[in-house]
């Protein structure tokens, strides 16, 4: 029996992390063993996704919880490494460790099983925005430098680790496991009565999200933000689920007051995928930080204002419906104003976001295994 760690620990993995479960489970000689590493621990960032995407309940929990990235990453790398050494055989029990997307409980799990001399199988690998000052990218970088399998979501991630020297052995373009998720549910989300509820109609109106640091933590920048919304709410209706990162800075320095004083911004709590998905499917603009969101917005064919200077995923700016706007007001209300008039380019959803990443994964892992 193969014994394989699929490892989840913050939002964006739980919509990659299902499906992948789902078609490792296929397999009669797999048994997966589902380590929740509690980097985000409310259940309006974690408990949701295991209900609605039906993700089974973790087979470990280590509640690090939150904290700077040492102390963070230091409860990760010692809780993981209690994990694989617990197991009969120590070490020596697993066949791999499958680990997804750049944030820190991706990179402390492949830090982990490297040293224990486990295999790693990567998801989204290959991914660069090139700036080293995202935390992310220091997690992409190092998760692909000791992982064994690269399983890449778009061409851009085969060419960047091809230029680093991987061994092209180890590099599969397998297509985007996220939009699986999003492509089995969206029926269904776009049935919930989220849009009445907001007093929204369908096509009119702008969803945004903001959690990056670089934009959050620093008050000029948020404040610009802020201001950005204010301007695009006089066009188009705001809906703005508000990460708890994002909302301590917001409560810290007044500024949630003067979003909740401007006539048309509804400021939410976190929403869970389904109801988050029905927003998004019908909006006629979102405005983000968020990778994911990138992607799902040119999955959907719904245009996507970026709020960064640079994306690890282009394609969703050459094939798809985003563009980078950086933290620029101007060229925000530019584009929203092209997007209003009609004016702004169609996207094509890349090849292999169709649904079955997760499939063309489990074969690459257990064939590898
Ligand atoms: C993390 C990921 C980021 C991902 C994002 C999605 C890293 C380095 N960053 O950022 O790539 O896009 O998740 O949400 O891994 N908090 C809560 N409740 C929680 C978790 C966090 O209130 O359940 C608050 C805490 O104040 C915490 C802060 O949010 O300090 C930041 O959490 P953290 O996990 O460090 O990073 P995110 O900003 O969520």
């Amino acid at each position: 029996m193969k014994q394989i760690a699929c490892i989840v620990g913050a939002r964006p993995n739980f919509m990659k992390m299902a499906p992948i479960l789902r078609a490792l489970e296929q397999y009669s000689d797999v048994q997966t063993l589902l380590i929740h590493t509690g980097q985000h621990y409310d259940a309006l960032l974690s408990d949701v996704f295991f209900q609605e995407l039906g993700i089974r309940a973790p087979d470990v929990s280590l509640g690090v919880g939150s904290g700077s990235h040492a102390t963070q990453t230091a409860k990760l790398l010692t809780g993981l490494e209690k994990t694989f050494l617990d197991a009969p055989d120590g070490a020596g029990s697993w066949s791999g460790v499958v680990v997804v997307g750049d944030v820190n409980s991706t990179m402390a799990a492949a830090l982990t099983a490297a040293k224990l001399h486990i295999p790693i199988a990567h998801v989204e690998a290959g991914l660069r925005s090139f700036d080293r000052r995202m935390p992310e990218e220091i997690n992409r970088l190092v998760t692909d430098s000791i992982s064994d399998l690269l399983l890449v979501s778009e061409p851009a991630g085969v060419k960047n680790l091809k230029g680093e020297g991987h061994s092209e052995e180890k590099i599969f373009l397998v297509g985007n496991v996220m939009i699986d998720t999003l492509l089995q549910q969206v029926d269904r989300a776009r049935t919930r009565k989220l849009l009445p509820d907001l007093s929204l109609t369908p096509g009119q109106y702008c969803v945004v999200t903001l959690h990056r640091p670089s934009n959050v933590d620093h008050l000029s920048v948020l404040e610009g933000l802020v201001q950005v919304l204010e301007d695009v709410s006089k066009d188009l209706p705001v809906v703005f689920p508000v990460h708890p990162r994002t909302r301590g800075r917001l409560d810290e320095s007044g500024l949630t007051a003067r979003l909740e004083a401007a006539p048309d911004i509804r400021l939410l709590e976190p929403l869970g995928y389904n109801d988050f998905l029905c927003l998004t499917s019908q909006a006629k603009v979102i405005v983000t930080d968020s990778g994911g969101l990138q992607e799902e917005s040119t999955a959907l064919g719904v245009p996507c204002l970026t709020m960064r200077e640079n994306t690890e995923r282009p394609v969703t700016v050459e094939e798809g419906t985003s563009t980078l706007c950086g933290s620029d007001a101007r060229m925000l209300s530019s584009c929203l104003n092209d997007i209003i008039h009609g004016r702004y380019k169609s996207g094509r959803c890349p090849d292999l976001w169709d649904g079955h990443a997760a499939v063309r994964i489990a074969e690459q892992i257990v064939a590898s295994w």
